[in-house]
């Protein structure tokens, strides 16, 4: 039976770690994974998760199970920071789930559970998006979202698109910091897209695995809230790796909201089911990370002044790197104004793979860039080496 397997190919994204990790040259960049780095390249623990771990370590008496739904104080406290004053506990329900991935799994699993539903997402987005959705069993449709040289959304295309979505279809939707490509819908975007999508009966899954990376944690919710405002049923995926700098502890939860409250238990169980039956229940200790730090005003006040400090770090990254590269590309001063850990640059494929040969500096061959992954130091090396191709 092995012998007879065909082996997938590896994930393109996820390679990069062993191939920038093993590139000996001293020199080398690491725009690659979306992870976030400080000054000095390290994904540091933030200081209120070693905290908070500390207080576990002393105060934990068990490891029992906890079942499939995770822990409620968990997903209490983070929904107040997702979903913020539209939080209501009557018309949202969450479950605890391994990562964000492992969220969007769920929800995939979920929208397929009573027969065939079309995914409708936006080129370009998060290569896994497809992946998950269409293992899930989901068809999947893409609409225009954006155009790499102009550095612009085509949100017209989109909305287009989606005036030609069938009722019931659902649309992937990133709450913020767009992954790949860092481009911000506008307010009165998410409005025209909120009202197309509740014209047609279209149910929203928002991806909100990057908040507080953006323009702030408040900020980074609004064209969430415009959304879960406008549609009668919502499903919103959260991951706390990025936010948190949780990654491999794998820490995320899946909502689900509906005007009509008494329908949710019986969303609860039917998630509560597929967890069972993929995974059986959630991993324990990013959560109880998370639910320790929000439980408590001075470790939240820390971690949220981190996280500020992160988000400013990128910010002021992204302005050196606009600054430097639009003096003679024009259209890449949008990089100051995009927002989040990404940016797309339009490069070709071979281009991306000769510039990671020549100059050890590695990024997806989409040409996404990771921006925290960049110091101000070498701001400079990458425009020089980056122009003679953006022309
Ligand atoms: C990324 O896009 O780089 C991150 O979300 C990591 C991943 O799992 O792909």
């Amino acid at each position: 039976m092995f012998d007879e397997l065909t082996a997938p190919s590896e994930d393109a994204l996820l390679a990069l770690i062993g191939l920038h990790r093993d590139d000996p040259r001293n020199t080398k960049i690491d725009l690659g994974v979306g992870m976030y780095r400080d000054d000095n390249g390290q994904t540091a623990i933030m200081q209120a998760v070693k905290e908070a771990e500390k207080r576990i370590w002393d105060t934990q008496k068990s490891k029992a199970y906890i079942g499939p739904e995770g822990d409620p104080a968990f997903l209490d406290l983070l929904a107040k920071e997702v979903l913020g004053a539209d939080w209501n506990q009557t018309s949202v329900i969450g479950l605890q789930t391994p990562g964000g991935s492992g969220a969007l799994r769920l929800a995939a699993e979920l929208l397929a559970y009573q027969g065939p539903r079309t995914v409708w997402i936006g080129t370009p987005t998060w290569p896994n998006h497809n992946g998950i959705f269409s293992a899930a069993g989901l068809t999947v449709r893409t609409h225009p979202y954006f155009d790499a040289t102009t550095q612009s959304i085509r949100v017209e295309e989109m909305l287009s698109a989606l005036s030609g979505a069938s009722s019931g279809d659902v649309v992937l939707l990133h709450a913020s910091c767009h992954n790949p490509t860092g481009a911000a819908l506008a307010l009165e975007d998410w409005n025209a897209i909120a009202k197309v999508m509740a014209g047609r009966g279209l149910i929203p899954l928002l991806d909100s695995a990057y908040q507080g990376f953006g323009r702030g944690i408040y900020e980074d919710r609004m064209g969430l809230h415009i959304l879960l405002k406008a549609c009668p049923e919502a499903l919103i995926a959260v991951s706390c790796s990025k936010s948190f700098g949780l990654y491999r502890e794998r820490t995320g939860a899946i909502y689900a909201s509906s005007n009509s409250g008494n329908v949710l238990p019986k969303v609860r169980g039917a998630l509560a089911s597929l967890a069972r039956v993929n995974y059986s229940m959630p991993p324990a200790h990013g959560a109880e990370i998370v639910r320790t730090i929000l439980a408590d005003g001075d470790l939240r006040a820390s971690w949220y002044a981190e996280l500020e400090t992160m988000r400013l770090r990128i910010v002021e990254i992204r302005q050196a790197l606009a600054g430097a590269l639009s003096q003679q590309v024009p259209t890449m001063a949008a990089i100051a104004s995009q927002e989040g850990m990404f940016s797309l640059l339009p490069l070709a494929g071979d281009t991306v793979m000769s510039i990671r040969h020549r100059h050890a500096i590695y990024m997806p061959e989409s040409g996404r860039i990771n921006i925290a992954g960049l110091r101000l130091d070498q701001v400079g090396r990458l425009a020089s080496v980056l122009v003679p191709h953006l022309h």
